[in-house]
């Protein structure tokens, strides 16, 4: 067997032996297909990368068909059990656990950036009362590259690292921030006493109290949706960040289209629209009146189907679990019944066993974070806080990977050509 692909093109005959390597070949080496020397090579067209590999990465692992998410080869059952946040963070962006002196380190910069320049504050305050959170976001992460000139520095380990703490740290800031303009509440600092996860809802919930202890099961809950969130490998958001990063902008401005590319709702905005229609629905006897507008096209079940997953979402599971356990909390969500049956007369519908479309990721997550009172909008800004550790371990391995370039497309032009310009004057005679 030999790891090649011959191709005979039919236009000129000639045969080309294109080289396999890790399951892909290069499209540089499709491009030395041409009819003759003066015409383009060979290009391929693949809209949405749906089947373009763009880098190499040994950040995230994950098998579709079988549901399998690793990060850094470890299983996401395992971390969302067993690990904490910051230390998953640790691991996407170092490549490996931390030591306990390591660890502690780690929490200590992370804990120790989480405020930010009072000019943040009173920029995010001169946004409307009624500004989408995620658009505050977007703003403020890609402002701070100004508080942080130095950031520009990519080339230099320590800046990034620096810039990579920093970020980390202050995205709860900025997140809790948003959320409280909306509310017109006073924004409250951080509290270093408190842990990651904690120090956040300290952040949104607290009022007069001299300290904001939020229940145990609630933090660990959250701490559990952040790991699941925390990567994805090549996502839209994550393409963004590197796409953006491979023209060397510093690493905020490149988090920030990041955080613009996952505020759509094919995106990270999926569970606020999952929200929506189970509001919608109203009822458990809606649903096949529901599910038969979905299968003639009149709208999509949000919360169901994945570009790489083709079978259950292993995060949908654990949210799953961790929904039950918020529940009892916190009561249970009414919706939380539609949503059950919902899944159960998909999952037996013909129309999503043919397509394969599983719930994903986003389909329970909504429903546990409005058992905590918070307002759909603030859903995808939950999801960035999370993934924000996969974007920049992303950013890491694309900005030390030597066969990275610009990212730059080909396109298949569809325009007129050498057309005769009249002028306005002329044409408006
Ligand atoms: N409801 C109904 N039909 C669907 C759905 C859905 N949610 N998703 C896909 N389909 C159908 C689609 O109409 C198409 O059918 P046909 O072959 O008859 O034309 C087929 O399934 C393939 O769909 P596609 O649009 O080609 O698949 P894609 O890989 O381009 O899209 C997706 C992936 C996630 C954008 C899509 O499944 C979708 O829109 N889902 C709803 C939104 C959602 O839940 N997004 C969150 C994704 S998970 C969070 C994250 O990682 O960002």
């Amino acid at each position: 067997m030999t790891d090649s692909l011959t191709v005979r093109d039919n236009r000129t005959g000639q045969e080309y032996d294109v080289p396999i390597a890790d399951g892909t070949i290069k499209a540089a080496d499709i491009g030395k297909i041409r009819t003759d020397e003066e015409s383009p090579g060979l290009a391929v067209y693949d809209p949405g990368f749906v089947n373009t590999a763009s880098c190499r990465s040994a950040v995230t692992y994950i098998d579709g068909d079988k549901g399998i998410l690793e990060y850094r080869g470890y299983p996401i059952e395992q971390l969302a059990e067993s690990s904490s946040f910051l230390e998953v963070a640790y691991l996407l962006v170092h490549g490996a656990l931390p030591t306990k002196a390591e660890y502690d380190a780690w929490v200590h910069e992370i804990t120790f950036h989480t405020f930010v320049h009072e000019n943040v504050k009173e920029f995010m305050q001169g946004f409307r009362y009624d500004a989408h959170p995620m658009g505050m976001l977007m703003a403020s992460v890609g402002a701070l590259s100004t508080f942080y000139p130095d950031a520009g520095k990519i080339k230099d380990a320590e800046t990034r690292h620096l810039q990579i703490v920093r970020m980390i740290a202050k995205m709860p800031t900025l997140g809790a921030w948003a959320f409280r303009n909306a509310q017109g509440k006073p924004f409250v600092y951080p509290d270093n006493d408190l842990g990651y996860t904690a120090n956040f809802l300290s952040m949104l919930f607290k009022m007069s109290e001299q300290k904001y202890e939020a229940d145990e099961r609630l933090v660990k809950a959250l701490d559990v949706l952040f790991i699941l969130h925390a990567d994805h490998e090549q996502n839209c958001s994550t393409n963004a960040v590197r796409s953006v990063g491979s023209s060397q902008v510093d690493p905020y401005s490149a988090v920030a289209a990041g955080v613009g590319a996952l505020y759509g709702p094919l995106h990270g905005g999926a569970n606020e629209a999952v929200l929506k229609s189970l509001k919608r629905i109203g009822s458990k006897e809606n649903i096949p009146d529901f599910i038969k507008g979905v299968k003639d096209g009149n709208e999509r079940l949000m919360g169901f189907g994945h570009r790489v997953y083709k079978n259950y979402d292993p995060r949908a599971r654990i949210i799953k679990k961790a929904a039950m356990d918020v529940f009892e909390v916190t009561g249970t969500n009414p919706l939380l019944d539609i949503a059950l049956e919902l899944e159960k007369i998909a999952l037996e519908d013909d129309y999503f066993v043919s397509r394969k479309l599983y719930p994903n990721v986003d389909f329970y997550s909504g429903l546990i974070y409005e058992a905590f009172q918070f307002p759909p909008e603030m859903f995808t800004v939950l999801f960035a806080i999370g993934r924000t550790p996969g974007w920049l371990a992303q950013w890491l391995e694309l900005v030390e990977d030597k066969e990275q370039k610009i990212a730059r497309p080909k396109q298949i032009y569809t325009g007129d050509r050498e057309l005769t310009f009249t002028p306005a004057s002329e044409r408006w005679a």
